[in-house]
């Protein structure tokens, strides 16, 4: 084993993931609803970026300037391998956060992020982590940080610690993790079919298990098998970032400001009587907490909430639905509807960015408060419908390294490793786009514009691939029948997802592909 990586898995790089919650721009709606007042994001930074696809994302699609590090050498390289490709001012290091925290070289910060980090790495690397906050971040500043929390992670904890003793005890090194990650479920299946008083009293237990079996090994071998893996009470995190002087702003899912979607009347009362994030935790056994934090938040008046609010602006990133909209809480799958989501779905149906403000005034006939509509507005974002805006400026300014960056991306599009998040230069963030629709953005930066033609262009690239579209999970073994089948997607892309696309200023430009 390596003596670098201080007992955090380094054998099995982690996945390409996309986080919205580490685009500083995306704290904006949050803070505003929460009445703080929020700074302008001129630098960043992120500690423990993985692969690096959020950084880049973000730097591409932003002004903002960020820095960041992550330790693991081959994933550094890919980050800075995005970073040149786009040319934003995203500067990446492959260093320790001991090392990292220390340099003398950095700048202040607006905003520092780290994303499923904290529970997995030591006190020590922890007490560094607190110290640069302390040190680096700039009064008014926010932090983003996610951890396991408790109480819902109390009742699998010993499964952690059963897995962890295994594979220390039985794992032959040589024999890699993934196949020790099996052996080690495996064992702890064993051990559950046996009865023991802990799979009677624990009887979620067993269900817990047969998702940990679908799930992919990338994830469960930086989720379960890092020598430290520590959920904490949020009361504990909080002395935690005190040194930092830093105090509890609010959550960055948007799903958690809106009550009713995960309180009942009962919950609401209780925590009207004691509003306390850890009995709000115990309410909904949180096990995961993703919350911003700022160094001295400095309280709105009304007036001033209601400044904030109107000048942030949203984009709507789906064709307008005809069909009454869904999202998701911890009560479950809710529906969102009524007067005012009507008139806002009606105002965004251009896909044009506006202004609260803007629409405020349009919709001023049906008479509601601006935290009614700053509700509204997160729920239609939980909805994946609506996305937050840049200023016509900044949006200006980001084209040139979003498209970079989308060229590289989309490039990849070509193997069957692709990346499925594009930067928008709009709404400053990454944006889904499956290998398939990237296909056809590169043909129609080649000038193609029917479905046909997309068919074939994206049927030559698979076929050189040795590649086929299934149907029912039987592959389309004919030219003809993949072809036919492509036409149908590539209709529906021209329809549907090309008109969003161009909106969000996202596109496969032959030049810059060419570049
Ligand atoms: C679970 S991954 C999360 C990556 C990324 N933030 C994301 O959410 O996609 C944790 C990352 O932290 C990095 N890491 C762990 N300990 C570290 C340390 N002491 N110094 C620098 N990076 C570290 C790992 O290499 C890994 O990429």
């Amino acid at each position: 084993m390596s003596d670098w990586n201080e007992g955090y898995v380094t054998e099995i790089d982690y996945n390409f993931g996309y986080y919205s919650m580490l685009n500083p721009a995306f704290a904006r709606l949050p803070l505003a609803m929460a009445g703080l007042a929020c700074p302008r994001f001129r630098t960043a930074c992120e500690l423990g970026f993985g692969q690096g696809l959020s950084t880049n994302l973000h730097a591409a699609a932003s002004v903002t300037q960020w820095f960041g590090t992550d330790f693991n050498p081959s994933q550094a390289a890919f980050a800075q391998e995005l970073a040149a490709a786009s040319g934003a001012r995203a500067t990446l290091y492959d260093e320790a956060f001991a090392d990292f925290c220390t340099r003398a070289d950095l700048p202040d910060f607006d905003f520092i992020g780290l994303h499923g980090i904290w529970s997995w790495v030591s006190d020590e690397n922890r007490a560094s982590i607190v110290n640069f906050i302390r040190r680096k971040l700039r009064v008014g500043g926010v932090v983003y940080v996610s951890y396991n929390t408790l109480p819902g992670w109390s009742a699998f904890a010993p499964m952690q610690h059963l897995m962890m003793q295994y594979d220390d005890a039985m794992g032959a090194q040589g024999r890699g993790l993934p196949s020790r990650i099996d052996d080690a479920i495996s064992f702890a299946q064993k051990l559950l079919g046996a009865n023991p008083g802990y799979g009677r009293l624990n009887p979620q237990i067993g269900e817990r298990f047969k998702t940990i079996m679908g799930q992919n090994r990338q994830y469960l071998a930086h989720e379960y098998f890092n020598r430290t893996w520590d959920p904490m009470y949020f009361a504990t995190m909080a002395e935690w970032l005190a040194p930092a002087k830093l105090r509890y702003a609010c959550s960055s899912k948007y799903a958690d400001h809106l009550d009713e979607a995960n309180l009942t009347p009962e919950h609401r009362a209780f925590l009207a009587e004691v509003p306390d994030a850890t009995l709000r935790d115990f309410i909904m056994n949180q096990s995961f907490r993703t919350d911003y934090w700022v160094k001295g938040p400095r309280v709105l008046t009304e007036v001033e909430r209601a400044d904030a609010l109107q000048d942030i602006r949203i984009i709507m990133t789906r064709p307008r639905p005809q069909d009454a909209l869904k999202m998701r809480g911890a009560l479950g799958d809710i529906t969102i509807g009524g007067p005012l989501y009507a008139a806002l779905l009606d105002q965004l149906a251009d896909h044009k960015p506006r202004s609260l403000g803007e629409l405020a005034v349009a919709l001023k006939g049906l008479n509601f408060k601006w935290r009614m509509l700053g509700e509204a507005i997160m729920g239609l974002v939980c909805a994946g419908q609506v996305s937050m805006a840049q200023d016509e400026e900044v949006i200006k300014q980001a084209r040139g390294t979003s498209d970079k960056l989308n060229a590289y991306l989309m490039r990849k599009a070509r193997s069957q490793t692709p990346i499925t998040t594009l930067s928008s230069p709009v709404t400053g963030s990454g944006v889904h786009c499956s290998r398939m629709d990237q296909l056809f953005l590169l043909a129609v930066g080649d000038g193609v514009r029917t479905p046909e033609a997309l068919a074939r262009f994206a049927w030559s690239i698979l076929s050189a691939n040795g590649e086929r579209l299934t149907r029912e999970g039987a592959p389309l073994e004919t030219a003809e029948a993949n072809l036919g089948a492509l036409t149908v997607q590539g209709e529906k892309f021209l329809k549907e997802t090309l008109p969003t696309f161009e909106a969000l200023q996202i596109s496969g430009h032959r030049t810059v592909d060419a570049a």
